[in-house]
Order: structure tokens, then sequence, then C-alpha cells
């Protein structure tokens, strides 16, 4: 088994308590857990409760064994490997954990987005047209534009994403939709609780049995989470509760589209389902943050929603200054952010929701792990995966402080060269 010496880093960024960054002092194999292959759970990584923060080191260097991370520290005092590669004072960051994308779709609307650019506001109307060509589309075609998104992802340094349904809205096309989701990643979302589709107008309440019925049964065994969109037009609180205590009883685990158009119960119900994560938090009252504070879910800002759709950006700063535990994602979709680009997302977060630079890379990294409940990616402590970009750059400000400029110079996964 060979390994891999990443030498003369100017910035590695570790998201691990200092402790991890120390040379490694027990046996070899003493601090690398099994390589299971397979999302781990349980307490946050660090053991500490709440936010956890951002941490570096200058000058350093990191060795990868097995597809994990074996050793970081000074480059001074790094072990030997069997290969090395010389960073040449660029940074090296975990690689980002995109926590909510919707990527099983077919079409485009690009017109609906010069409309809105014209004046017309987001109503998430649109999402009925992608059902349409969605359900038109072959298995092939789904897959091919999984397969171009997914790609798009990766050489813009995301290592590990969610993958959403809920562009089928029948039996059948949300069994395929999550089924094709898990053909790229092992986070994928059951969302049959979208929108309500045209052919369930006049009875919601048959549409919510079915979510919560066939459809769930057709689609649990490829999911890991469920979602529902709580919002005024499309799921009020009772039908989204019953949809997540049915995903719950199937064995998924609940996440909550939350307060994206207006305020509402998203959030609430979030924390009282114990979901993972409460996503787009644009319009919270104060009950809403302390609730948010005081459990262990994650709010997730998607600032690429409110660039695409000129929405106010959700307050960061007061959720990030009650303690809540913040996660960015794209939401990569067709209709209100048609974005991969976490480095965008990023430079939102910074200029726009005023995080800092450290704050907005956390939570583009170990801020999407907590959200998905993953240990083993979001950081480069020892034993987390080698999942890590080098910049073309000496630290992880320029993602923000060069906005749209390529940046990332190599991605690896799992201790694989991916992208260079
Ligand atoms: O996260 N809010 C609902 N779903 C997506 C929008 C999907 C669409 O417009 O097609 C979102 O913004
Ligand atoms: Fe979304």
């Amino acid at each position: 088994m060979s390994s891999l010496l990443i030498t003369n880093i100017g910035e590695l960024v570790t998201n691990a308590p200092p402790d991890a960054a120390a040379p490694r002092s027990g046996p070899p194999d003493s601090a690398t857990p099994p390589d299971s292959g397979a999302p781990d759970s349980g307490a946050p990584y660090g053991g500490a409760p709440g936010p956890g923060t951002f941490a570096s080191v200058a000058d350093a260097a990191l060795v990868i064994e097995a597809g994990r991370v074996a050793w970081t520290g000074p480059a001074a005092r790094a072990p030997a490997a069997d290969e090395s590669v010389d960073a040449a004072g660029r940074a090296v960051l975990p690689g980002f954990v995109d926590s909510h994308a919707h990527l099983v779709f077919a079409g485009e609307r690009g017109a609906e987005f010069a409309a809105r650019m014209a004046g017309l506001p987001y109503q998430a109307g649109g999402i009925r047209s992608t059902v349409a060509a969605t359900r038109a589309a072959t298995d092939d075609q789904l897959r091919a534009n999984l397969r171009r998104l997914s790609g798009e992802l990766l050489f813009q340094g995301t290592t590990t994403f969610e993958c959403k349904s809920g562009y089928g809205l029948t039996v059948p096309d949300e069994a395929r939709s999550v089924a094709l989701a898990a053909e790229f990643t092992p986070e994928v979302t059951y969302l049959g609780a979208h929108v309500i589709p045209p052919e369930f107008d006049r009875d919601l309440a048959a549409y919510v049995d079915l979510v919560c019925g066939a459809m769930l049964d057709a689609c649990a065994p490829h999911a890991r989470w469920v979602d529902v969109f709580c919002e005024r037009g499309a799921f009020g609180r009772d039908e989204a509760a019953a949809v997540l205590a049915a995903g719950t009883a199937a064995g998924l685990q609940p996440r909550v589209h939350a307060n994206q158009l207006g305020p509402g119960p998203g959030v609430q119900l979030a924390v009282e389902c114990a979901a993972a994560s409460a996503d787009h938090c644009t319009y919270l009252d104060d009950a809403d943050v302390d609730a948010l504070a005081s459990s262990a879910t994650v709010a997730t800002l998607l600032p690429g929603v409110e660039f695409s759709t000129r929405q106010p950006y959700p307050d960061a700063r007061r959720l990030l200054g009650a303690g809540v535990t913040v996660a960015i994602a794209t939401d990569c979709n067709p209709g209100s952010c048609f974005t991969s680009s976490m480095p965008l997302c990023i430079a939102l977060a910074v200029r726009e929701m005023r995080m800092t630079t450290q704050e907005a890379l956390w939570a583009a990294t170990a801020g999407g792990a907590r959200a998905l409940r993953r240990t083993d990616v979001g950081h480069l402590g020892v034993g987390a995966r080698a999942d890590l970009i080098m910049l073309d750059a000496p630290s992880h400000s320029y993602l923000a402080y060069r906005p749209g400029v390529p940046q990332i110079a190599a991605v690896w996964q799992a201790g694989k060269l991916a992208t260079a």
C-alpha cells in the first residue's frame, strides 16, 4: 500500500482540533479508523457539542495512506512517504461538502431566469415545467445530466454531495430519480413532497397519502434522507410533519426546506423532528433562531438562490451570533439557482452575508458534513477520508478574494487524484 506526502503547503485547512495536527505518536495504525467506505455516523468529530471552528496549519504537510489522512503537521517534521507532491506554497483544503442539490431533472428554465431578471418574482411555480420535462425523459437522459453536473461539482472542488428527487412526483418517476441519484452519491434524498403535481391539484390529502405510502415504499430502499418543501403554496405544517414522520418510520432521516419564501413553520418543525438540517432559513423570527440554537439542527444557507432570485439574503450573522451551526450549499437546480459552484457560494456568503472567509470555508466543508451527519468528510484530521483540494492560491481567502476565477488546481477523492 503506497503513501503520498503533500508537502510545502502554504496553508493547510484541517478544521480539526489542534491535537489532530500533532505528529502521530502511537503505532502507525492507531490513529486510522477502519475504512468502511460507508458514511460515518454518531457524534461530531472533535467530541465537543456545538459549532466547530476553522483550523489551519501554516507551512504544512499531509500524508495520505489507504485513502485516509494519516498525518498532518509542520512540513519540517513530515514523515517520509512512497510518493510526494510539492504544493509550492499553495493552500490545501478539505473537499467541499454540498449538502443540498437537485440534480435529477431534464429540461432547462433559462427563459424563466431571464424573465425574473426583467422584474418577475420567483414563485417556485416553474418547478412544474421541470416535472413535465423529467417525466418525459429517458433514464439515460437523466443519467447523462447527472453525470455532467456531478463532474462540474468535482472540478469545482466538491467531493461529497447530496442529491434530491422531486421532479418526478409519480411513484415510478420518484423511484427512478432516487435510484439514479444513488448511482452517483450515497447522500440521496427522497423529496416526493417538493410540490403538489398538477394531477392532484384538488386533492392535497390524496397526494400526501401517496408520498407517505406507495411512493415512499418505492423510494426508501435507495435513499438516506426524507425532505419536504414546507412553504405556503407547497406543503403546510401538518402535511410536512406527516411526510417526515412516515419517512422516519421507513428508516430515512429528516431534513426540511424551510422559511425560503416567507415566514412559516418549517424551521420549528425541523427542530421538533430533530432534522439534520433546515435549509434556506431566509425568513426567521427570534423563536426560529432560538430553536435552531438550542438544537443539533444545522441551518443550511443557500446564497446562490438569493443571488439568482434577487431575494434578500439570510442573516448569517444573526445565526452565527446565536451559536447556530451554519452550512453553505449550492441548491443547484434548474429553477431557483442553477450553479454547481461552491466557490461562488463562498464568495457570496462572504460578500453578501458578511461571513468571514474562515466561517464561509468552514460552513462549505465541515458545516456541510454536519448537515449530512458525516464525521469522515469536511475536515482533514487524522483518519478523515482523504478528500481534498489544492488551490492555485496561497490561502482559502482567495476563494472570495478572486470571485469567478477558476482556482481549483487539483482534487483528491479518497486519496486518489480525481482532477488536475
Ligand atoms: O430549493 N424550494 C424548492 N425547491 C428548489 C427550487 C426548485 C425549482 O425552482 O425548480 C429550491 O429552491
Ligand atoms: Fe432546494
